[in-house]
């Protein structure tokens, strides 16, 4: 097995230098029950850089102040960083105009802002939603409460064996019927890359919008809005090394024009009376109440972040650290893999023979490996593998070979304890 030395020089032979990578994120340098941290729990939410961390306190030590509203200094650089970050997601996602990069809480607000704006004044009775059999719930439910409520058909495309949607069946169901589709990038659980583009097509053939949940997919890929043609599509900021609590949805202006607002408050509004109230323009008509000014300006410092080191240089970095992390644990007997698509970013599910996920994700902690073990929010995943959870090791752009080392170590600790 290569150590961590040959990691560096393979690393720096790509021109990727992931011990200096490692050097701006302060929380992977500690012991975590007496082992160095191996931090594979990046699905889960990524470490934070320097940058990220300097921003947040900059705000709040000099900057601190209301958004849009006032004419005094702080205020109005406030605002510039916030609106500055709209700039730096529409360089991040490549969209046409700022006014289409819509701020929320998260992955989960950017669905369910568009299932209750954009799809639900439009649905009736028999209408079809196409989801897939890999997302997370967060793709899921909205849907089912929608479709209740509208006496509509909640849809799901089958995957196989290795977690690989059946395209033959999705074609199937895409029909007259679909008034929407929305679909994981990149299945979390499984690590699956789907093929978007093919969908994304097939549905504009016969004039279906689609959303695509990106959360999994912008810290390991380039994801690019214009060339993927999607009328949706969101992500969250915790998953891309910025702060919780925020996150974007991308909408094609004319599917953001068309959206009923959201929530009623401050800023999505132009004039208020008892009698009569003018919404505001985009991107400020979805975007109600105060913001979360701090976390908005420090995720734009973490894509730009991500942008700065290269996304073509990450992806290839990771991609090599997964074929290796895959080797290594196909060679341990007793391992089952979870999730052996073609096309795979990041994730590593997996199981050990009568071992609980829990006890592998309880033992690896001890060694200091943290992966997260359970459903991870994708029950149904489960439900197709006959699991009931997998213990789950998820990369990010600052992992390393000693990491999947330190992760194969711990899987052995598990082995030997449980067959004692
Ligand atoms: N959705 C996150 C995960 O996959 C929390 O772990």
């Amino acid at each position: 097995m290569t150590t961590s030395v040959g990691n560096i020089n393979q690393s720096l032979t790509n021109g990727y230098d992931v011990e200096q990578v490692r050097a701006d994120f302060p929380a992977l340098h500690q012991s975590v029950n007496g082992k160095p941290l191996a931090y594979l729990d990046n699905g889960a939410t990524s470490q934070k850089p320097n940058a990220v961390i300097d921003s947040l306190v900059n705000y709040y030590r000099n900057d601190n102040s209301n958004v849009h509203r006032g004419v005094h200094t702080l205020s109005q650089r406030a605002t510039e960083g916030y609106e500055g970050t709209r700039d730096k997601v529409k360089r991040f996602l490549n969209t046409r105009d700022t006014r289409e990069v819509i701020f929320v809480r998260g992955t989960t607000e950017g669905i369910n802002l568009t299932a209750h704006s954009f799809v639900r004044p439009n649905l009736k009775a028999g209408d079809e939603i196409l989801i897939t059999e890999m997302e997370h719930h967060s793709n899921i439910v909205p849907w089912q409460m929608l479709v209740e409520e509208k006496g509509a058909v909640l849809k799901v495309v089958p995957m196989n064996d290795a977690g690989e949607l059946e395209m033959d069946k999705f074609h199937q169901m895409l029909g007259p019927k679909t008034k929407f589709v929305s679909v994981v990038y990149v299945a979390n659980a499984l690590g699956t890359v789907n093929p978007v583009r093919e969908i994304i097509e097939a549905a504009h053939a016969i004039d279906v919008p689609v959303m695509l949940d990106a959360a999994q997919a912008v810290p390991h890929m380039a994801v690019d809005v214009q060339e993927l043609d999607c009328d949706f599509l969101t992500f969250s900021s915790h998953k891309v090394f910025g702060p919780t609590g925020m996150g974007v949805l991308y909408g094609k202006l004319e599917r953001l024009e068309a959206m009923v607002p959201y929530q009623g408050g401050g800023d999505m509004i132009k004039a208020v009376a008892f009698d009569h109230v003018e919404y505001n323009d985009l991107p400020y008509r979805l975007e109600a109440g105060t913001p979360n000014i701090a976390d908005t300006i420090a995720m734009g410092v973490a894509l730009d972040y991500v942008l700065d080191l290269g996304v073509s240089a990450i992806a290839a970095h990771e991609h090599q650290l997964l074929e290796y992390a895959t080797s290594a644990l196909s060679n341990i007997p007793g391992v089952r893999i979870i999730g052996t698509a073609k096309d795979k970013a990041s994730v590593l599910s997996f199981i050990i023979d009568k071992v609980h996920a829990h006890d592998v994700g309880t033992i690896l902690d001890g060694n200091g490996v943290a992966v997260r073990a359970g459903h991870h929010c994708s029950m149904p995943v489960m439900t197709h593998f006959g699991v009931p959870a997998t213990a789950r090791a998820s990369l990010a752009l600052y992992n390393n070979e000693a990491d999947i080392d330190a992760l194969v170590e711990g899987i052995n600790r598990v082995k030997e304890i449980f067959q004692r």
